[in-house]
């Protein structure tokens, strides 16, 4: 009876905090916050903080912020970067999560990049606690994000999952239950919004922000040529009059401004295929990789892998969405949140 009660006005949370994006997942409802990682504080005298915004509403001021008002990315390559932003940011989407049942304290579940050290871990730890958590538990994105995409984790098997986020790249082997094999690098669509500006800086004169450059790579960038070439008008400020201008670019020189970043996740998907003991080497060989993160969104990035690794490459079906579905559904199944997290 009491576990009923329990399970019924329970408010447990999946959290995926990610560089660009972060997620909240209530158990027993699903994802109920889908927000960018975004924070915008006032600056007051004596060094002091006012929170203005956070989400959404935050990242329409990046770049376009007066000179007390700052826009910050908290999270930084995956890890907490801006302790006390994002454990404000945290409170105000629990809060959102949970409307008026905010006095009931949460189970929270968050997901974290393999290998962080022992102090950003505490960092997680104490951001959701300032939040009211209950009793907090870590989960491995790679793992998270292959149970969301709905793999065999369980079994005797080797899976090949490959998260492109905003800030890094995962590349996981997971097999009965733990992660066999982990390559992470510190590239994934920030540095291609990166790349993007700088090619319209030398190609053009023209300055334009990460904003404008993450909608060029959404809207016309590519990992892999299509049959027909796309175009853009792009606006921006001219570095030479100092005036704003437009200038029209294509997909094909986009693909190539990329070209850095993305080869250098490739050759992170290779490294690991070479490093994966044979025999789960030889289930990925036949399951095929999947493909998962924001990130691997960019047109025919599953084509060029596909062509560059010989493999079959899946895209996940919920490729942003996946990863706090993956820790929402190990918050709802005990045995295999015991199994699955870190640090109980
Ligand atoms: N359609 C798309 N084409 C290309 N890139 C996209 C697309 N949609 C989203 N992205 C990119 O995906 C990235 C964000 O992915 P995601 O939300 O998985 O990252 P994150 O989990 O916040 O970051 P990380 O896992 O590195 O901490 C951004 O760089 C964004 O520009
Ligand atoms: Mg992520």
């Amino acid at each position: 009876m009491f576990d009923f009660f329990a399970g019924m006005f329970s408010t447990d949370l999946a959290i995926d905090l990610g560089t660009s994006n972060t997620l909240l997942f209530v158990r027993g409802k699903g994802i109920v916050i889908n927000e960018p990682s975004v924070v915008a504080v006032q600056q007051l005298p004596g060094g002091r903080r006012e929170l203005l915004a956070v989400g959404r509403e935050a990242k329409d001021m990046l770049g376009r912020t007066p000179g007390d008002i700052q826009a910050i990315k908290p999270v930084k390559q995956g890890v907490i970067a801006d302790f006390e932003a994002t454990a404000e940011m945290l409170r105000t989407f629990i809060q959102k999560a949970h409307g008026r049942k905010a006095l009931v304290k949460p189970r929270i579940i968050i997901c974290v990049p393999v290998g962080i050290t022992e102090v950003e871990k505490r960092a997680v730890r104490e951001s959701a606690e300032s939040a009211s958590a209950r009793e907090v538990h870590l989960i491995e994105e790679p793992m998270a994000a292959a149970i969301g995409a709905g793999m065999p984790i369980t079994e005797p098997s080797g899976n090949m999952i490959v998260d492109v986020g905003g800030g890094t790249c995962e590349v996981a082997v997971i097999s009965l239950g733990g992660i066999v094999y982990n390559r992470s690098i510190r590239v994934g669509g920030d540095k291609m919004d990166l790349a993007i500006m700088n090619h319209i800086k030398r190609r053009y004169s023209l300055l334009v922000g990460e904003q404008t450059a993450e909608q060029i790579k959404i809207k016309i960038g590519n990992a892999y040529p299509d049959d027909e070439i796309a175009t853009m008008e792009v606006k921006g400020r001219d570095l030479v009059a100092g005036v704003p201008k437009t200038v029209e670019v294509n997909s094909d020189e986009i693909r190539e401004a990329m070209s850095e970043p993305i080869n250098n996740i490739v050759e992170a998907v290779r490294i690991s295929l070479e490093r994966t003991p044979p025999e789960l080497a030889s289930d990925i060989v036949d399951r095929g990789i999947i493909l998962t993160g924001g990130g691997s969104l960019l047109h025919n990035f599953d084509t060029l892998l596909r062509e560059e690794t010989g493999l079959p490459v899946y895209l996940a079906e919920e490729p942003v969405t996946g990863t706090v579905t993956g820790a929402g559904i190990a918050l709802e199944q005990l045995d295999l949140l015991q199994q699955v997290s870190i640090e109980s």
